[in-house]
């Protein structure tokens, strides 16, 4: 059973040079890249991609930096591969959430610069999937 997630890289990724050993870890846990690209993200594809944080304090300054520079948006493919890329990202907070030997665990400090996003459940993937990647084959 293999299921498809998306993985963003988010600007300060890209920016401290992170891009490789986030996408070492992927390739190493068995997972495979499906699609993947560089590319800067409007404000309306921001504003569609974190629409659930709508009206959180949050909000502006996290559509200010995910359009603030280049980012990773890669489709990612094998057997409970969201659940496992959240395993490698770590928990949403750098310091009190993710465990050391994370991606964010290992390399961030700060909620908000916490250099990777990955789809939460199948219907978030489903969703962010044809959002990123619309014209991606099944
Ligand atoms: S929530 O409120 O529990 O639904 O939020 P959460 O799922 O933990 O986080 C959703 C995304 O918002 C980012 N985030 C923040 N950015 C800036 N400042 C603060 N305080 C903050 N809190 C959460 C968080 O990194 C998540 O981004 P993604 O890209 O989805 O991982």
């Amino acid at each position: 059973m293999s299921e498809r997630t998306l993985v963003l890289i988010k600007p300060d990724g890209v920016e401290r040079g992170l891009v490789g050993e986030v996408i070492g870890r992927i390739e190493r846990k068995g997972l495979k890249l499906v699609a993947m690209d560089l590319r800067q993200v409007d404000q309306k594809l921001a504003e569609q991609h974190y629409a659930e944080h709508d009206g959180k304090p949050f909000f502006g300054s996290l559509l200010e930096f995910i359009t603030s520079g280049p980012v990773v948006a890669a489709v990612v493919e094998g057997p409970r591969a969201i659940s496992a890329f959240r395993q490698i990202a770590g928990g949403t907070d750098p310091v009190d959430k993710a465990a050391p030997g994370s991606v964010r665990g290992d390399y961030a400090l700060e909620v908000q610069y916490n250099l990777v996003h990955g789809s939460d459940s199948p219907e978030s993937a489903e969703r962010e999937l044809k959002l990123w990647f619309p014209d991606l084959k099944a």
